[in-house]
C-alpha cells in the first residue's frame, strides 16, 4: 500500500491532539501529536511515536525527560503552533502560554486539559519513528474543560459536529 493512501485513511481517525513538551529552560522544543496512548497503570506508563526528524527526539534522548499535555477547546491554536503551522520553532512554540517545571524538569503546561510529566525508560526504533515509553512521575489536570479533537486534517471541538447536526 501507498504511504498516502495510508495517511488518507488514517484521517477517518479521530484523535486528541497532545503537545509532547522536552528541553530545559531557553532550550524548549515540542510537537503537536496524535501518536500517544496509555500503556499500563502498574507502573504507569504512556507512549508516544515521534517521528526521528523532530526537534525534540534528540532532546527527549538526551534529557530523558518528556511532557504529554493534552489539549483542551480552545487550544487549536497551540496544536497548529506545535506542528509547525506557523512557522514559530523551538522556544518561540512556548511564548503565550503558561509552562512550568514539575519532577522531571520537562516543561509542562499550566492550562492543558491534562499533563503527564515523564522520564523516558525506553526507546524502540521504527522506520522513521521512535517509540518513546515513559514513566508517569507526575499529573495534574482541569477537571471542567472539554477536549480538542483532530478529525480529517481540522481541529474541534468535541460535540461540535453533533450540535450542527441538531441545528440543521
Ligand atoms: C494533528 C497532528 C498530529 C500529529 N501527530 C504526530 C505524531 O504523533 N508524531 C509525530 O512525530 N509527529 C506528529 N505530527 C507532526 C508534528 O507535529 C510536526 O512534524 C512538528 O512540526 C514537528 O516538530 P518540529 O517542527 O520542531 O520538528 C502531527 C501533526 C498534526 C497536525
Amino acid at each position: 500500500m501507498e504511504a498516502s493512501a495510508y495517511k488518507q485513511l488514517m484521517k477517518h481517525h479521530a484523535g486528541a491532539p497532545v503537545v509532547i513538551a522536552t528541553g530545559c529552560p531557553g532550550a524548549r522544543t515540542g510537537l503537536t501529536a496524535t501518536a500517544f496512548c496509555s500503556l499500563s497503570d502498574s507502573p504507569p506508563t504512556v507512549l508516544v511515536c515521534v517521528n526521528q526528524t523532530a526537534s525534540a527526539h534528540p532532546v527527549i534522548l538526551q534529557t530523558r525527560s518528556f511532557s504529554v499535555n493534552v489539549l483542551r477547546d480552545g487550544q487549536a491554536d497551540i496544536a497548529a503552533r506545535f506542528a509547525g503551522m506557523t512557522g514559530l520553532k523551538g522556544e518561540q512554540r512556548f511564548e503565550g502560554s503558561d509552562w512550568a517545571v514539575q519532577e522531571t524538569g520537562a516543561p509542562v503546561m499550566g492550562d492543558a486539559l491534562a499533563s503527564l510529566d515523564c522520564e523516558l525508560l525506553q526507546a524502540h526504533d521504527h522506520g522513521t519513528h521512535s517509540v518513546f515509553i515513559g514513566l508517569v512521575k507526575a499529573v495534574r489536570s482541569d477537571s471542567k474543560s472539554e477536549p480538542l479533537i483532530y478529525f480529517r486534517g481540522n481541529f474541534s471541538a468535541l460535540g461540535d459536529r453533533s450540535r450542527a447536526a441538531c441545528a440543521a
